[in-house]
């Protein structure tokens, strides 16, 4: 089935989530532009894709040259898609966490996400014709004792993206949140055993990429992969706030 899309920038194609977001949206026929810090890795995955046009953009998104340089290829040459992927989280009580990496984490996280949807949707807007993908997490529906700066992160994510989706919905611009609970990737290497009680529950990356990708192409906000995690999300957001602020309290999500 051929995208509404003819072109699309993902961001974090180098593994995991945006990899597979890059093939399934090049078996729908859509051009890409992919960024990431890990060229080799994205000019590998350049040629597998040989369907379609693919440009490999190196871009540090922690750093302002890096965003600067995504926004200026969004302004020279307008894409139909963005999806905002990259992302990156570490877990450990806050007061022992690295102050750079979490200095880092809200900059890839959060800062790049908003510069870069600024960078995409004017033309979009203009063009009456857009997709944004933003990629946020179960974890931003809670605040996660051991994950605080990413959960708030993701939490920042969630809202953000909900909001834009609103105000450039009547200009023809469909805005998908994607909230993936566990997901086998690299983010996760020491995740439980595959056939185990908790790795039954955990997602493939191929099958969350393509789920987002329907949702925006059918026009929808909200992609929750997998309908264990749509229970979990449904019965989160269900539930008084200071009750989830009690049960996440009590356990260090990180250990
Ligand atoms: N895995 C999960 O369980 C899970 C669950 C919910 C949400 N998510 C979200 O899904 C998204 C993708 O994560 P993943 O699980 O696929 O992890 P992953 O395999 O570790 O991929 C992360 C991607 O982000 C890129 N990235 C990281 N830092 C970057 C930087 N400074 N500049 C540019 N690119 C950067 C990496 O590329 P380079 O290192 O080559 O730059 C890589 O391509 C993230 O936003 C994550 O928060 C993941």
């Amino acid at each position: 089935m051929r995208l509404r899309y003819s072109s699309a920038l993902v961001t974090g194609a180098s593994s995991g989530i945006g990899l597979e977001f890059a093939r399934v949206l090049a078996d729908r026929g859509c051009d890409l532009v992919l960024v990431a810090r890990r060229t080799d890795r994205l000019e590998a995955l350049a040629k597998e894709l040989s369907t379609v046009k693919v440009e490999v953009l190196a871009a540090d998104l922690g750093s302002e040259a890096g965003v600067a340089a995504v926004e200026q290829r969004l302004a020279d040459s307008p894409v139909e898609l963005l999806v905002n992927n990259a992302g990156i989280a570490s877990g450990g009580p806050f007061t022992e966490t690295d102050l750079d990496y979490e200095d880092q984490m809200v900059k890839v996280n959060v800062l790049a996400v908003m510069r870069l949807c600024r960078a995409a949707v004017g033309p979009m807007v203009a063009a009456g014709h857009g997709g944004i993908i933003n990629v946020s997490s179960i974890a931003g529906e809670q605040p996660l004792r051991g994950y605080a700066t990413y959960s708030a992160s993701k939490a920042y994510v969630t809202t953000f993206t909900e909001a834009l989706a609103a105000e450039v919905r009547a200009n023809g611009v469909h805005v998908t949140l994607l909230k993936p609970g566990y997901v086998w990737t690299e983010m996760n290497p020491d995740g439980p055993a595959r056939d185990s009680m908790q790795g039954r529950i955990w997602l493939e990356a191929d099958a969350v990429a393509r789920h987002a990708v329907d949702a925006v192409e059918k026009g929808k906000l909200m992609s929750v992969p997998g309908v264990q995690w749509r229970a979990a999300s449904g019965l989160i957001q269900a539930l008084p706030r200071q009750l989830v602020r009690g049960l996440t309290s009590r356990f260090d999500a990180s250990t």
